[in-house]
């Protein structure tokens, strides 16, 4: 008989985490802005919080201000947040619609066109002898929207190639109307910790039973501290078991992520039994986001870094429209329990970048369950080598 080991998921040696410098040096930190949030497709928001022609999100990568805009014939457009004139910001609010089909600069009040970014106008009486308008167009950045949520890269060069953006494949979210589902509810918090701490804590549950003790109860799979029934060597076991504890899903009798496990009449229709017994569906586009699917809703988490110690984190639940539409349907019943699930997390990141600033400590080590961090830190060494 073979070695059950053998197919099952833990890391079978050890393996170091990352340098501990890697998590408070500024100077490191610039060095994955640049290698990194300034090279891949970063997340900016579900489409539904841009539908409407003029809507517009503002969002800085790394130091960059960026401005996303629907021109006025439904087109996304991207352009750095910035004026040519003399570089004042142009949009001052994260979110906002534009009174007019135009971008204004606050300061001075140079026009641009949304379509193309072009400038229109001036406010001066006359204009120097060589000035042409064409000459100072906004500076614009590639926006690519896949099944409604909006990236951006800041890199002109960059490919967009859905099979490298997702690193847990989104395949898995195909049954999900995503592009369809409207915006119920942003919420939105900043991190004390770097912003790789919020992904090693999203890839692991070794965690879950004294961070989590609800989620834990609602998915009992985590309560045994790891994510995948075949995070355990004996896993084969207890293959054929139907008992949540061993094959994953959600306690007996729930039915979605939500404070008493209810979807109060809203499962969405297009999932499988197979689908809604996972309980939980996700996708994961590092560095800046993730997609959890759940039986009457999706989540998108966004991930972004303030600078080396700090992370903002912004989540968006998306509803099915008739979902948002029946008055009866308390969405305070997810939204509550999912933003218990992030504090405790964020608390958790807290405590972890607290420690990594002892001197002696140079780096971690990983244990078999954290093979989703080895696999993060490989991309991570990765992206920073291919300078
Ligand atoms: S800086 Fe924008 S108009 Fe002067
Ligand atoms: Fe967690």
């Amino acid at each position: 008989m073979e070695n059950n080991s053998t197919h099952s998921n833990e890391l079978k040696q050890v393996e170091t985490s990352l340098p501990s410098s890697w998590y408070c040096d500024p100077s490191h930190h610039l060095l994955e802005e640049k290698q990194i949030w300034q090279k891949d497709w970063v997340y900016v928001c579900h489409g539904n919080a841009l539908a409407k022609p003029r809507q517009y999100q503002t969002l800085t990568i790394g130091n960059q201000p960026i401005v996303v805009v629907r021109d006025d014939e439904g087109v996304l457009r991207g352009y750095y947040n910035t004026c040519r004139h003399r570089g004042s910001a142009l949009c001052l609010t994260k979110t906002g619609r534009l009174d007019a089909n135009a971008l204004v600069c606050p300061y001075h009040q140079w026009s641009y066109r949304l379509k193309d970014g072009g400038l229109a106008a001036t406010t001066s009486f006359t204009e120097p002898q060589g000035f042409n308008k064409q000459d100072y167009p906004l500076f614009p950045i590639a926006v690519r929207e896949w099944r409604g949520a909006i990236f951006v890269n800041l890199d002109p060069k960059a490919d967009w190639d859905e099979e490298s953006l997702f690193q847990r494949p989104a395949d898995g979210l195909s049954r999900f109307p995503l592009e369809e589902m409207k915006v119920g509810k942003t919420w939105s918090t900043i991190i004390n910790c770097n912003w790789k701490l919020f992904w090693e804590n999203f890839n692991e549950c070794l965690h879950c039973p004294n961070i989590h003790p609800e989620l834990s109860a609602l998915v009992p799979l985590y309560s045994r501290r790891i994510m995948d029934k075949m995070d355990r060597p004996d896993w084969e076991n207890h293959k054929d078991s139907n008992d949540p504890l061993y094959r994953g899903g959600l306690r007996a009798g729930a039915e979605t992520w939500s404070k008493d496990g209810q979807a109060q009449g809203h499962v969405i229709s297009s999932l499988s039994h197979e689908e809604l017994d996972r309980g939980q569906l996700y996708a994961t586009a590092w560095p800046s986001m993730f997609i959890g699917g759940y039986a009457d809703h999706a989540r998108i988490v966004r991930v972004m870094p303030k600078g080396a110690t700090q992370t903002e984190i912004t989540a968006e639940w998306l509803f099915e429209e008739e979902t948002l539409n029946d008055p009866a349907y308390d969405m305070a019943n997810v939204v509550d329990f999912a933003t218990l699930v992030m504090e405790q997390d964020g608390d958790a990141c807290e405590m972890n970048q607290l420690g990594l600033n002892a001197a002696p400590f140079k780096e971690g080590v990983l244990m078999p369950e954290e093979y989703l961090l080895k696999r993060f830190h490989d991309w991570v060494r990765d992206k920073l080598h291919s300078a």
